[in-house]
């Protein structure tokens, strides 16, 4: 057994995203522009708005990965031209594959846009192989009821399994590669070794506190980001008097081409000019939004 140590450690940036909401972005950020299999991860939040002050992104297209929406606090209100709609609340996780290319809308729910409120959660873009890239668009939404949790013994480590395993606790979401998608939470003097599969790259990302990474324990604090070396297990440690909160993440990285361009991730710049046009030729659909909903706007 190797234990997977600290191989290289940045701090997210502050950005203003779509419509001007305020994320926290350890990826891309410079000096890691790519984890493989993952393109962005977006801490959206946590930011208090007042009323009329939260905004979101609204329909804009993607197409070529897997977009991951995780809602600490706060809810998000969503739609697509694939013709699924709903609210994302604290705890739920909206797992989208954009595929071939699909329109949606990100917004904060109308009570918090019209009443002001906090938003807190996650944004993680998967990337996908060249031959899943236009695959059909599919949506799994997780209530945060049924995301399945484990402890450790002393029950000084919790996780929330959204995608993978851990502590006796299997995620219900099914992924196109294998990806370990985890928020875990560390009380004090917790300390865990948790088996992760040698071919995974895999990082952490702590978002509250402070964690000890690997048997060296290095401290990664609120908003780092810590890539991982090789190893099939992974420590967890918080120090006594301390307490942390992280996601996990990991796949098998594609060793692929990428080519990236705002919402589109391919392999080519030819495949992005080709994405541009579908856009703008509507072949990536539109919201087809009813009576109530363009009332509301
Ligand atoms: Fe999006």
């Amino acid at each position: 057994m190797t234990t997977r140590e600290v191989d290289k450690r940045v701090t997210a940036h502050r950005q203003t995203e779509g419509g001007g909401f305020i994320v926290r972005r350890p990826l891309p950020t410079a000096g890691m522009e790519l984890i493989d299999p993952f393109l962005l991860i977006d801490e959206m939040g946590p930011a208090d708005y007042a009323p009329g002050e939260a905004v979101g992104a609204p329909d804009h297209p993607h197409r070529g990965f897997e977009t991951i929406t995780y809602m600490i606090d706060g809810e998000f209100e969503h739609e697509d031209s694939a013709g699924h709609r709903g609210t994302i609340r604290s705890g739920d996780v909206q797992w989208m594959t954009a595929g071939g290319g699909i329109i949606h809308s990100e917004m904060p729910a109308e009570r918090i846009r019209k009443n002001g409120g906090r938003i807190h959660g996650f944004q993680i873009w998967a990337n996908l192989p060249a031959k899943l890239k236009m695959t059909r668009p599919r949506y799994q939404e997780v209530a945060a009821a049924n995301i399945p949790e484990g402890k450790s013994a002393d029950g000084r480590a919790r996780v929330k399994v959204v995608a993978g395993e851990a502590l006796g606790a299997r995620a219900v979401i099914d992924t196109h590669t294998p990806i370990v998608f985890q928020d875990w939470q560390l009380e004090g003097g917790a300390d865990v070794t948790i088996p992760l599969p040698s071919d995974h790259q895999a990082l952490v990302y702590v978002f509250e506190g402070a964690a000890l990474i690997g048997d060296r324990g290095e401290e990664i604090a609120d908003g780092q980001l810590a890539l991982l070396g090789a190893g099939d297990t992974l420590r967890l440690r918080a120090a006594e008097g301390k307490r942390a909160r992280l996601l996990l993440l990991a796949g098998v990285p594609l060793r692929e081409p990428v080519a990236r361009y705002g919402p589109f991730g391919m392999n080519s710049e030819r495949e992005i000019r080709e994405a541009l046009a579908a856009r703008r030729s509507g072949r990536m659909g539109e919201i087809t939004r009813t009576a109530q909903v363009e009332s509301r706007e």
